[in-house]
């Protein structure tokens, strides 16, 4: 058999693996199998007795063992985690993101995929190329160079990264940059919303691991100290700006749309324009509302806006695909009137509501036609209006 770890195949000195039924000794030299299914709290009492944990993989297509290995870690395991079975190169980083050390492998899969192809992975990745960055002499003069100080990742989907903030770099809230990763060679840029406020000292930024995207099946291996890099200019529509003085403003998000919103609810101003801000959160899933519930929870109690928030600000979260608070689309929700009872507020009115959009091109569309039809008129910043959307995002 081959040990992988990130420096190749290393020796592996032999390791008495004992079953979770196994008698115990009552030392601390114990290292187990586990089978990815087990019940965890099983043995959840006894793993600070446990110096390597190793986790079989029936097949490479099986990822229940890279979820038991997240939760081993989320629980606080801090020994070693070996993954054991047909593991393949490629899937090498997800491991070690997921908490694992090491990866066992038969020699048949060794001679298949030897030592190079691991190395490759690891070393030639591009999260490693990352935070090797370009020499200042051939940086770009277009753009920013910003090291990333936090990254967050909420399930296998989607996750948040902060980075540095440069001096010159201003914004409005609700405004887009430019903003992605650059090798020799290579470049690649896509529209994201900061989601920090206009005045943070740094940068946040929430995306989704879009399958197979150019960027995102990069950006998703980001860890402290890579380099990322951002256009200079800002720009976009769900500013302020946009909208006509009003007393309600409406939100509304679907997935990573809600990111403009994060700076927007941050900003004193809204709350100083608007009577009521009404932020809402659709998703198919739960676990997609991970980071706006957290949002708001850290917006209603920050030190600098936390009071207007609390009592101005209105938050919703809701899914399809999974019961949740609802099960309806907002469309349906809005259009039903579902969503002004369910709050507690009064019906939409033109008049005096505002309404920012951003989602997916789907909800942008029909919510455009809605609001229309309702008698909202088009915001822009030469002439601000009663409604807007990311035509970034859309067109
Ligand atoms: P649904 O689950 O019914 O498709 P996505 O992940 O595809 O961007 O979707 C995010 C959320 O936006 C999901 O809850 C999805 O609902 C919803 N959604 C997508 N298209 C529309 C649309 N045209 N009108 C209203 N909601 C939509």
């Amino acid at each position: 058999m081959a040990l992988v770890t990130e420096q190749g195949f290393v020796p592996s000195a032999p390791i008495e693996f004992l079953n979770v039924d196994d008698a115990w000794p009552a030392d601390d030299s114990i290292a187990i199998d586990l089978a990815n299914d087990v019940n965890l709290e099983s043995i959840e009492d006894k793993l600070n007795r446990v110096h390597t944990i190793r986790i079989d993989f029936p097949s490479s297509a099986d990822g229940r063992g890279f979820s038991l290995a997240k939760a081993l870690r989320h629980k606080g395991y801090k020994g070693r985690l070996r993954a054991v079975g047909p593991l393949i190169s490629d899937q090498f980083r997800y491991a070690l993101t997921c908490g694992f050390d090491e990866v066992e492998i038969n020699d048949e899969l060794a001679a298949r995929q030897p030592e190079s192809h691991w190395k490759d992975f690891g070393q030639s990745s591009y999260a490693n190329k990352l935070s090797s960055p370009l020499a200042p002499s051939e940086r770009s003069d277009d753009l920013y160079y910003e090291q990333v100080t936090e990254v967050q990742h909420y399930g296998d989907d989607l996750f948040r990264f902060k980075t540095t903030r440069p001096d010159s770099f201003r914004f409005d809230a609700g405004e887009f940059v430019m903003m992605g990763l650059e090798t020799r060679g290579t470049r690649i840029l896509r529209a994201y919303s900061i989601a920090s406020a206009s005045y943070d000292e740094s940068l946040e930024f929430y995306s989704i691991k879009v399958p197979d995207g150019e960027l995102t099946k990069k950006l998703k291996w980001i860890k402290v100290g890579d380099t990322i890099v951002l256009k200079k200019k800002t720009t976009g529509s769900l500013i302020l700006g946009t909208v006509n003085p009003g007393k309600r403003l409406f939100l509304h998000s679907t997935g990573t749309g809600i990111a403009p919103f994060a700076s927007l609810i941050k900003e004193p101003a809204v709350y100083e324009q608007f009577e009521q801000v009404i932020l809402t959160h659709t998703c198919r899933f739960n676990n997609e509302l991970d980071y706006s519930r957290e949002l708001v929870e850290a917006v209603k109690a920050d030190e600098y806006v936390g009071e207007l928030a609390s009592a101005q600000l209105v938050f919703r979260g809701s899914t399809t695909r999974e019961p949740g608070v609802t099960n309806s689309r907002i469309t349906h929700d809005i259009t039903s009137g579902e969503l002004y009872t369910d709050l507690g507020i009064a019906p939409l009115n033109p008049e005096s509501d505002r309404i920012m959009i951003c989602g997916s091109k789907g909800v942008t569309v029909d919510m455009k036609a809605i609001f229309a039809e309702a008698g909202f008129t088009q915001g822009s910043l030469n002439r601000p209006g009663s409604f807007v959307w990311e035509r970034a995002f859309v067109d």
